[in-house]
Parts: structure tokens; sequence; C-alpha cells
């Protein structure tokens, strides 16, 4: 496995090895990561790529509302390149702030979809954040042109915005999605699971619990009921806990025709948790 800091020798080693599916993260890389990258892997082979899967490791800060999170967000380089390797990449590239964002060159925001702007989720809470994943995210598929692209479902609206901005800008990658990998209790990993104290990190299982209480639902509004009681019994207060059209994350099709998503948002201790499962209404 190479690893590459630069735009100019990742352009060198990519015309070398030929074309590849691409895992951008920002470091930090847990199980849920290396699931990323072996499904990448085993793609990559599925479709005879030459260039195997790349990975990125970007702490991209325009993606961050919160200046105290960015300079929080844990820094593993070594671990996160033994993972890499062992999860069978081919090349990781880790570049610095001006190789992605060189000083003088305007890389430009691409218009947001409006998955990204209007759900009133991810977007309302973290003004910014959205335009900042969006901006680094196309300038990382400018400089590596991968076939495929695998990102988490733990990010659901995430996974949205990039596959609605991809479709939006006729960019030819493939948008893979990545089941969310769990603790054994249940826990959705995160990067930042390792700053919950012993006691938030118990408070935190109330997430999964909320989200299994909604599968009893037969409506949204009874769902969301659900989440909101089950979370309230150890304390917690959601940013949000809905039932979502899975795709626009927009109010559900009142016909339940088509697909829905349970989605909580909430913070424990000091933590930002995210997690979500697909819902149907319970048939009674
Ligand atoms: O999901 C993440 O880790 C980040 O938002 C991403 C996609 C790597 C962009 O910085």
């Amino acid at each position: 496995m190479r690893i590459t800091t630069t735009c100019d020798q990742l352009s060198t080693d990519l015309a070398k090895a030929g074309p590849c599916v691409f895992v951008p993260t920002m470091g930090a890389l847990h199980a849920g990561h290396a699931a990323l990258i072996r499904r990448g892997v085993e793609l990559a082979r599925e479709r005879e790529l030459s260039g195997g899967c790349v990975v990125s490791i970007f702490v991209n800060p325009s993606q961050f509302n919160d200046p105290a999170d960015f300079a929080r967000y844990p820094k593993t380089f070594e671990a996160d390149a033994a993972m890499c390797e062992a999860a069978g990449a081919s090349l990781v590239f880790a570049p610095g702030v001006d190789d992605v964002y060189p000083p003088g060159v305007e890389i430009a925001t691409p218009p947001l979809p409006a998955v990204a702007a209007g759900p009133g989720l991810e977007d309302a809470f973290r003004p910014g954040h959205f335009a900042g994943v969006c901006r680094v995210v196309k300038r990382l598929f400018e400089i590596v042109r991968p076939v495929a692209s695998v990102f988490g479902e733990k990010d659901w609206q995430q996974l949205q915005v990039i596959t609605a901005m991809v479709r939006n800008l006729s960019m030819p990658i493939e948008i893979i999605p990545g089941p969310t990998v769990r603790e054994d209790d249940g826990l959705a990993m995160s990067s930042r699971n390792r700053f919950l104290t012993p006691a938030d990190r118990v408070r935190a299982l109330a997430l999964r619990r909320a989200l299994h209480a909604a599968q009893s639902a037969s409506t949204p509004a009874d769902a969301q009921a659900a989440m909101t009681s089950v979370l309230a019994a150890d304390s917690i207060v959601a940013d949000y806990a809905v039932v979502r059209d899975a795709q626009t994350l927009l109010a559900p099709d009142p016909s339940g025709a088509r697909p829905h998503r349970a989605l909580i948002t909430a913070r424990v201790g000091s933590v930002r948790l995210l997690d979500n499962a697909a819902w149907a209404p319970r048939s009674v």
C-alpha cells in the first residue's frame, strides 16, 4: 500500500495504477471505516479496477461549524494507515490543507442539492456543514476521479446529499452505501464515541433503543413520539428524532409508497451522536 501526500504525486500514482474505488475519510478510523474500505476493495475486484481502493485521510476544516469540535477531532494517522492496509486499500491519500485548497486558487462550493438545505436536520443544526462537505468531496472526486465511492449510512443525510450532488453535477461516479457498523451492544460506531464518559456510553444506547421502539409504531407521528419518550427516559433531548422520506428527507409521503427512514441526533454529554434505521409502518 502506498501513502501519498500531494496531488501531483497522487496523479502520477493513479495514472500508473488505473481506475479505482474511493473511500473519503477524516481519519480516526474504526471498524465502520474498515468495513467501507473492504467494500471498496471488493467492488474494485468485482469490477476489475486495477487501481483498487484509494482512501483519503483529510480532516476538512470547512465542514466544522464548531471550532472546538475541529480542535479536538482525533488525529491517529499511524493507526489509520495500518487499518487501511489491513483492510486491503491500495493507496492512502493524506494531503495537507494547502494541497486540497491551494492558496490563491478558487475552489468553488458546488450548488447545494435540495436535500442539503430543506429538511431542517443536520442542515439546520450545523449551518454551513454541507457546503463544506460538498466542496471537499467534489474537490477530492476531481483529484481522485474514481469510478465509484463508498459512503457510510450512519451519516444518512450526507449520503443523500452526495448522491444528489453527483447526480446534479452529472459526475460519472457511482455512490455506494455502506451499512452502519455497530458495537456489540448496538451503539453505532463513530470516531467521537471515544469522548463519551462511561456513564454517557451507557446512556448512548438509548438511541438504538429509540429506533427499535419506532419500529413498533404504525404512523410516523407515533414513531416520533416513541423515540422521544425512550430518549427522555435517559434524560436525552434530541436535536431531532423524526421519520422522513428516506431520499428527500422531507415529510413522509402520505401514501406510504416510498421508503422511510427514522433519524435521531442527540447530544449525550459532550458528544453529538447520530443514528438512523429503515422505518416502515407496523402492519396491524
Ligand atoms: O464523512 C466524513 O468523514 C466526511 O464528511 C467526508 C465525507 C470524508 C468529507 O470530509
